[in-house]
């Protein structure tokens, strides 16, 4: 049986549909120093801009397609001759370049938008794709709003573009409205009905208006899509793009269900992430998958306890294979003493039962009264707990026992069992490197496997 995956080329669309996005645009500088990022990352195919639509895209699809030189960079185009001309303009230097095609097929967007009829749209597409194919022999088209429209019309389009060269059709859920059965079928019609289906790769092109962009991404692949369309952090128009790292991730974490593979080296996800938020300023909501900030953290103590035993048993992929290089014990009010004793380590401190003793009554009235226990107040706290008294204000009083308050209390301060000095270093999170290295975990081949990457 062979065990060869279909490969699913990934088209990062972060420069061109998710600078869309409101408070997200980039300068040129910005979308180079991005453009490289996709490429240490493995994307296939880099959307670099939409030329016409500015000078300022134009120069930097320009600069993109001179600098960035292992994946295809596509620009887009509207389906006419300024368009497309600008988009060759700008991409010709290129060494892998692609022009990618686009307009309305549903009625409304014909009848509304675009004032045209069916014919109309059908010939329009087949001569801008024509034109398209004089440049450059990789064209993408995309019938926009393809989802709401009639799926005999979409079907009369795609065969009318692939007969004029086209060698990617993107499907694209423009407006976020299908769900994953329904992408699926519409997937299959069109590789049962179009002509010369076969010769050409399937893309799907996914919007998050109903929060299923990622689902239908799947769907689709599953239903014989062999290219998705995706950005960095699911940014893009509305409520965004399906989210590269889900969908990729999903890949690897269920290959009994996904059996593909792509080229992503999935350790750069997180430095990806983190350089589009800190170029654009749009933070990542705290629990998006993969790339927010809890996405690897856990709370509640059986949780803790449970992945500072083994790791699988809370968490399915481990934080480094993202890139994210330690994974976080959140510290609240939930957390057992076996997570306050690691993250003392983290931060270069290894008690003794009774000092973690003392450590934990004063760590859980803190956290009774501030929901997250950050490693300043930690480190204030085990500061607090070592002071000579008469030192400043503890940040909460001192619980101390009737038969230990003895008069000479400086001389009964229990000392720092084995004090390391606390760790100058810390993770992308702002997490201290741990300075114990021994593993509490050792990973066995097993579960390398269930990790799946
Ligand atoms: O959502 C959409 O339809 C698009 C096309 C231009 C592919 O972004
Ligand atoms: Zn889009």
């Amino acid at each position: 049986m062979s065990t060869e995956r279909a490969h699913i080329t990934i088209f990062d669309t972060t420069l061109r549909d998710g600078e869309q996005s409101p408070g997200c645009s980039m300068n040129s500088q910005e979308k180079l120093r991005l453009a490289q990022q996709l490429d240490r990352l493995g994307v296939d195919v880099i959307e670099a801009g939409f030329p016409i639509a500015s000078d300022g895209d134009f120069e930097s699809v320009k600069e993109i397609a001179a600098t960035v030189r292992r994946p295809i960079i596509a620009g887009l185009a509207r389906a006419c001759r300024p368009d497309i001309e600008r988009a060759w303009e700008a991409l010709r230097h290129a060494a892998c370049p692609r022009i990618h095609v686009f307009l309305a097929t549903s009625d409304i967007h014909l009848q509304y938008k675009l004032r045209i009829t069916r014919d109309q749209c059908a010939e329009q597409a087949r001569e801008a794709i024509q034109l398209a194919k004089s440049f450059c022999d990789d064209v993408e088209f995309s019938p926009e709003d393809a989802t709401r429209t009639d799926p005999d019309f979409l079907c009369r389009v795609l065969d009318a573009v692939i007969e004029a060269g086209a060698t990617t059709l993107n499907i694209p859920d423009t407006v976020g409205y299908t769900v994953p059965f329904e992408f699926a079928d519409l997937i299959a019609t069109i590789r049962r009905r179009v002509r010369g289906i076969e010769k050409v790769t399937i893309s799907a092109h996914c919007h998050n208006d109903l929060g299923m962009a990622v689902a239908n991404a799947l769907a689709a692949v599953s239903a014989g899509a062999r290219q998705v369309e995706c950005t960095i952090n699911g940014i893009g128009e509305r409520a965004g793009n399906a989210s590269l790292e889900e969908i990729v991730m999903a890949m690897r974490v269920r290959p009994d269900r996904y059996p593909y593979e792509t080229s992503i080296v999935s350790e750069q996800i997180f430095s990806a992430s983190q350089m589009l938020s800190e170029i654009t300023g749009v933070p990542v909501q705290p629990n998006k998958a993969i790339t927010g900030r809890n996405a690897f953290a856990h709370e509640a103590g059986i949780h803790q306890d449970g992945v500072l035993k083994n790791p699988l048993t809370y968490e399915i992929m481990t934080p480094k294979s993202v890139g994210v290089p330690d994974s976080k014990l959140v510290l609240g009010k939930h957390s057992g003493r076996h997570a306050l004793s690691m993250r003392c380590e983290q931060l270069g401190y290894q008690f003794d039962r009774r000092a973690l003793d003392d450590i934990y009554r004063r760590f859980v009235r803190l956290a009774d009264k501030i929901k997250h226990v950050e490693d300043h107040h930690l480190l204030e706290l085990i500061r607090d707990t070592h002071k000579p008294s008469g030192s400043a204000t503890p940040l909460i009083e001192p619980i101390v026992p009737a038969n230990e308050a003895v008069v000479n209390a400086p001389a009964l301060e229990p000392e720092l069992p084995k004090p390391f000095p606390v760790a100058s270093q810390t993770n992308a999170l702002g997490v201290p490197l741990p300075i114990n290295a021994a593993p509490h975990h050792e990973q066995t081949q097993q579960e390398d496997y269930l990790w799946g990457v």
